[in-house]
């Protein structure tokens, strides 16, 4: 991953460069980053706020061999791949929250924004956008950020050189990608739970317009979170946003 390379001082968000890229025809593995971005792409029709040079603004072009179900899959063994090269660069232990927030004591520190081409039958490129807030100080954050999201300068206390996390992260995503293939999504499911922070856990899950609450049980086979409610019926979902209760 990361071949071809692409390196920009701003772009509005990299992951409409990417898919732009993947439409001209960019090939599996081709990477595009940004020093910063004008208009940062959240998950659910959000905006991800993203300074100039303080954190790790990535979308990858994908080209998986497997059917449009199982591109759910992708976005946790993104969430995976992240955590260990936080692990690795700078020994902090992150939790992960269904389906892919990366979290360090209850605050985001990353999110991942998968978009997707598929056909009926045949996934024809999948974009994955890494937004990882690497260096931000408290006032880079809006103050309704503040109680919610963080960056690994601020939990460390020090300063993360942004290449050496670069390069561990495309290596340890590249990693988890083969495993993925060769082995399919056990592997990725079992570490994906070793670092889940939702499961076992009181959760609000908004989906649409629905609210549901219940308790994280667990995921599924293909990624898809299982929740049991008050009256014991399980619910499966495939998206939606997750507030932990308790
Ligand atoms: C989320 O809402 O949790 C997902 C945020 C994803 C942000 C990243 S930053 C790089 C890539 N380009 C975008 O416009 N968004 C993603």
């Amino acid at each position: 991953l990361g071949r071809p390379f692409y390196y920009y001082e701003e772009v509005g968000s990299t992951n409409q460069v990417a898919k732009d890229l993947a439409e001209q025809g960019a090939p599996h593995g081709a990477a595009v980053l940004a020093e910063g971005q004008t208009s940062g792409r959240g998950r659910l029709g959000r905006g991800w706020l993203s300074p100039a040079g303080k954190g790790i603004w990535l979308s990858l072009v994908l080209r998986p061999r497997v059917a449009p179900w199982q591109l759910p899959q992708l976005s946790l063994l993104a969430a995976v791949g992240v955590a260990s090269a936080i692990k690795e660069i700078t020994g902090l232990e992150v939790g992960i929250k269904w389906p892919n927030d990366i979290l360090s004591r209850g605050k985001k520190l990353c999110g991942i924004l998968t978009e997707m081409r598929a056909e009926v039958e045949i996934t024809q490129y999948v974009i994955l956008g890494i937004g990882l807030n690497v260096n931000l100080d408290i006032e880079d954050f809006t103050r309704d950020l503040w109680p919610l999201a963080t960056s690994l300068k601020l939990e460390l206390g020090w300063e993360v050189p942004r290449l050496p996390l670069l390069q561990s992260l495309l290596y340890h995503l590249e990693g988890w990608y083969q495993i993925w293939e060769k082995e399919g999504f056990v592997p990725v499911r079992e570490s994906w739970k070793k670092a889940s922070v939702t499961l076992g856990r009181l959760v609000k899950v908004e989906a649409g317009n629905e609210v549901y609450e219940g308790r994280a049980i667990d995921i599924d086979g293909e990624g898809r979170l299982l929740v049991e409610g008050a009256d014991h019926t399980l619910r499966r979902f495939t998206y939606g946003e997750v507030t932990l209760r308790i």
